[in-house]
């Protein structure tokens, strides 16, 4: 695989990086992962938006958004890509000598990405999943997307470990989001998904969906789920990227309804399909 590192396309083995660099010391480095619809880089500017929050937030010296794009197009053209594909972006602080938790501001990130194609994921979005519920041992800066991701890899590990496909986070008795998704319930025909945070990140599909309803006169609130409601809703399904709309049909033991995505949840598929058909 072909792959950008710092202004050249090079092999993936070759890219060589300090391990004094802080994203290895300290997880010191955000990122952003996208895809394309119909060939086309999917809400680009949501995520470069987001990608200057996270960056600023963190105070890491990247300004080169415009060249963003034509990087993302060059790494599927140069690998041959020919249908849809998803492209990871990372830009870590960069290099500083010797280690210290304190940051000089004049550092030069090291910008990494590269392309893949699309893993089939049909299965998932046709018969649903099942996720487990794990306490949200994230840190309190989850509206920044960085490369520090150690608690959500646990859990989605633990997830694995039983058949699931995503853990669900909860703080107390809220539910915060998945360990790489968004998280949303359905009561009475009205949609429910955690109101925009620290404790959450503001996924690019979760917009998407919250503006469908919107436009299409779907009822629904931003406002906590808790655990202990949770066998009050009809529905759940998460969002993501690549994740798109994936219907939840077990929370760990517990079968949702009839054990078959629901029909809320199956109009919100097809409105975002519909709408990405579109772009
Ligand atoms: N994950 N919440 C978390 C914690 C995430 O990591 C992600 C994305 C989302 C969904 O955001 P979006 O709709 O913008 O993809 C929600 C990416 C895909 C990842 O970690 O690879």
């Amino acid at each position: 695989m072909i792959v950008y590192f710092n202004d050249k396309y090079i092999p993936h083995e070759e890219v060589k990086i300090s391990p004094f660099d802080r994203s290895f010391l300290f997880s010191d480095g955000v990122y952003e992962a996208l895809r394309t619809y119909n060939g086309k880089l999917f809400r680009l500017q949501d995520h470069l938006e987001r990608l200057k929050y996270s960056l600023q937030e963190l105070e890491i010296c990247y300004k080169d958004f415009d060249h963003l794009e034509n990087i993302f197009t060059k790494l599927s053209k140069i690998n041959n890509i020919k249908s849809e594909y998803s492209v990871y972006l990372q830009i870590s602080r960069g290099v500083s000598f010797p280690r210290t938790h304190n940051y000089e501001n004049n550092l030069t990130p090291n910008v990494f990405a590269f392309a893949k194609l699309i893993k089939d994921n049909s299965k998932e979005k046709n018969f649903g999943i099942k996720v487990i519920l794990e306490k949200d041992l994230r840190w309190l800066r989850c509206d920044i997307k960085s490369t520090s991701l150690l608690s959500s890899v646990m859990a989605n590990q633990n997830a694995i470990r039983n058949n699931a496909f995503e853990a669900i986070l909860f703080r107390d008795d809220i539910i915060t989001e998945g360990s790489h998704t968004n998280f949303f319930a359905v009561k009475n025909n009205k949609i429910y998904t955690a109101p925009l945070s620290n404790y959450i990140l503001s996924g690019i599909t979760r917009k998407v969906i919250l503006e469908l309803c919107k436009e299409n006169k779907i009822d629904f609130s931003e406002e906590h789920i808790k655990v202990s409601d949770i066998e009050y809703y009809d529905e759940f399904f998460i969002t993501g990227t690549t994740t798109e709309v994936t219907p939840v049909i077990q929370i760990d033991d517990c079968i949702v309804g009839d054990g078959k995505p629901g029909n809320i949840t199956r109009s919100i598929q097809e409105l975002f399909f519909n709408s990405v058909k579109q772009v």
